[in-house]
C-alpha cells in the first residue's frame, strides 16, 4: 500500500474500498458542485506569514468548544450513513475521537443508533438534530441523546427541504433505494466492504426504524424522510428544542450575517457558519468565506464554529486565525472511514493534527488560544 500522507490519499483509497454509490454520496455537492467546490479552493486564498527566530518549543493545540476540553479545535461533522462507508462506521468513529480527545457528532441519519454508540463508547458525544414535523418523534430523540449521556445537541437549520444531488439520482442512491444487478455489482467488486456488513446488524438508519411511528424497514423509511423533513422550521421552533434539551446547544447551517444576528435570541451556545458542504444552496458562497463577516457580526457574544472544505491543518488554522473556536471535518473523516475503519480516522485526525501543530510554529505560535488574524497576511 502506498504511504498515507495526506487526506487526499484516504480519498484515492475509499475510492478503491467503498461501492461506488456510497463513496459517490461522500463525495459530492449540490447540482453544479460549485459550493462544494469553492469551500475548498477559496481556503487556498488566504496566506500566511512566516515568521522565523521564535521559540517553537513546547506547544499546545488543546483548547476548548462549547466550554468542554478538546486535543484540537477540531471535531467530526455530523455525516448520514456513516455506517454504509464502512459497516459500523459510526461506532469505530466515535472510538477514534474519543481515543483522540475530540468531539464526535452523531447525525440523526446515521445508521448505528445513539443506544448502540453510547453503549461503545465510554465519553459523551455530540448528536444532530434534523427537525421534523413528526414533533413527539423529534422530542423522543432529544430525550433518547439526553439518556445516553451526550453532551451537546447540534440542530441543523440547513436542511428543511432537500439540495438536489445529481450523482445520488444517477446512482439510483435516492428514495426508495434500488437493489439493481447494477448495484449489486458495485458491491460484490469490494468484498473487504461486503464481509463488513455481512458481519453487523447495523445495516438501516438506527435511529429511526423502530422508532418513528410506522417505519418498519428501509422502503418505508424512504417515504418517511422525504415527507417529514419539515419546511415549516422557524426560530420559534429553536426555543422549544432548548428548552426540552436543556443542555449546550449549537446551531448549524447559518451562512448569513443577518441570520448570525437572529440566532442570538435564541441564546444557543454555538452556532457552526457552514453551507452543508456544499450540498444544500448550490451558489451559496464558501463557508471559510462567510466566517469573516460572522465574526465580526456575532462574534463577542456567542461562540463560532465552522465547517466545509477542511482538508488539512492548515485549513483548521486559517479558520481558526480567522475567528473560528472550533471547526468540524466531514468527508475527510468519511474517506479514512472508507479507506482503513477506525485506523483511517485515526489517521486522519493524526494527519490534521500534525499539519496544525506545524503550520502554527512556521507561524511563530505556540499556543493555538494565542492564534488570530495576525498569523494571516
Ligand atoms: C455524506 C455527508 C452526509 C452528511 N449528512 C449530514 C447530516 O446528516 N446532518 C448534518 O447536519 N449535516 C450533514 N452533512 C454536512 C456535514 O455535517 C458538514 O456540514 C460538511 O460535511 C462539512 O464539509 P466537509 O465535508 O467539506 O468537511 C453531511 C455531509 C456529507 C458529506
Amino acid at each position: 500500500m502506498a504511504a498515507v500522507l495526506e487526506i487526499a490519499d484516504l480519498k484515492k483509497l475509499a475510492r478503491r474500498r467503498v461501492p461506488k454509490m456510497f463513496f459517490d454520496y461522500a463525495d459530492s455537492g449540490s447540482w453544479s458542485e460549485g459550493t462544494y467546490r469553492a469551500n475548498e479552493s477559496d481556503f487556498q486564498k488566504i496566506k500566511f506569514r512566516q515568521r522565523v527566530a521564535v521559540d517553537m518549543t513546547n506547544r499546545s493545540l488543546a483548547t476548548q468548544m462549547v466550554g468542554q476540553d478538546v486535543a484540537m479545535p477540531v471535531a467530526i461533522a455530523p455525516t448520514g450513513l456513516t455506517g454504509m462507508q464502512h459497516a459500523d462506521g459510526e461506532i469505530l468513529a466515535a472510538q477514534a475521537c474519543e481515543e483522540a480527545g475530540v468531539p464526535f457528532t452523531l447525525s440523526t441519519m446515521s445508521v448505528c443508533s445513539i443506544e448502540a454508540v453510547a453503549a461503545a463508547t465510554s465519553k459523551p458525544f455530540w448528536f444532530q438534530l434534523y427537525v421534523m414535523k413528526d414533533k413527539d418523534f423529534a422530542g423522543r430523540l432529544i430525550d433518547r441523546a439526553k439518556a445516553a449521556g451526550c453532551s451537546a445537541l447540534v440542530l441543523t437549520l440547513d436542511l428543511q427541504i432537500l439540495g438536489q444531488r445529481h450523482k445520488d439520482l444517477r446512482n439510483g442512491l435516492s428514495t426508495p433505494p434500488k437493489f439493481t444487478p447494477h448495484h449489486i455489482w458495485q458491491m460484490a467488486t469490494r468484498p473487504r466492504w461486503c464481509l463488513g456488513m455481512l458481519g453487523t446488524s447495523n445495516r438501516s438508519f438506527g435511529n429511526i426504524v423502530g422508532h418513528a411511528k410506522g417505519v418498519k424497514d428501509l422502503r418505508s423509511l424512504s417515504s418517511w424522510t422525504a415527507e417529514q423533513f419539515d419546511p415549516k422550521l422557524s426560530w420559534e421552533d429553536v426555543a422549544w428544542i432548548k428548552e426540552r434539551w436543556g443542555g449546550k446547544l449549537i446551531l448549524k447551517g447559518i451562512l448569513d450575517a443577518e441570520d448570525a444576528v437572529m440566532s442570538l435570541q435564541t441564546g444557543a451556545d454555538a452556532i457552526i457558519v457552514s453551507n452543508h458542504g456544499g450540498r444544500q444552496l448550490d451558489g451559496a458562497i464558501s463557508s471559510i468565506e462567510a466566517l469573516p463577516e460572522i465574526v465580526a457580526a456575532v462574534g463577542d457574544k456567542v461562540e463560532i464554529h465552522m465547517d466545509g472544505g477542511i482538508r488539512s491543518g492548515q485549513d483548521v488554522l486559517k479558520a481558526v486565525a480567522l475567528g473560528a473556536k472550533g471547526t468540524y471535518i466531514g468527508r475527510p473523516f468519511l474517506y479514512g472511514l472508507g479507506a482503513m475503519g477506525k485506523a483511517g480516522v485515526t489517521k486522519t485526525l493524526d494527519i490534521i493534527r500534525s499539519e496544525l501543530d506545524v503550520t502554527m510554529a512556521l507561524c511563530g505560535k505556540r499556543d493555538i488560544r494565542q492564534v488570530d488574524s495576525t498569523i494571516l497576511r
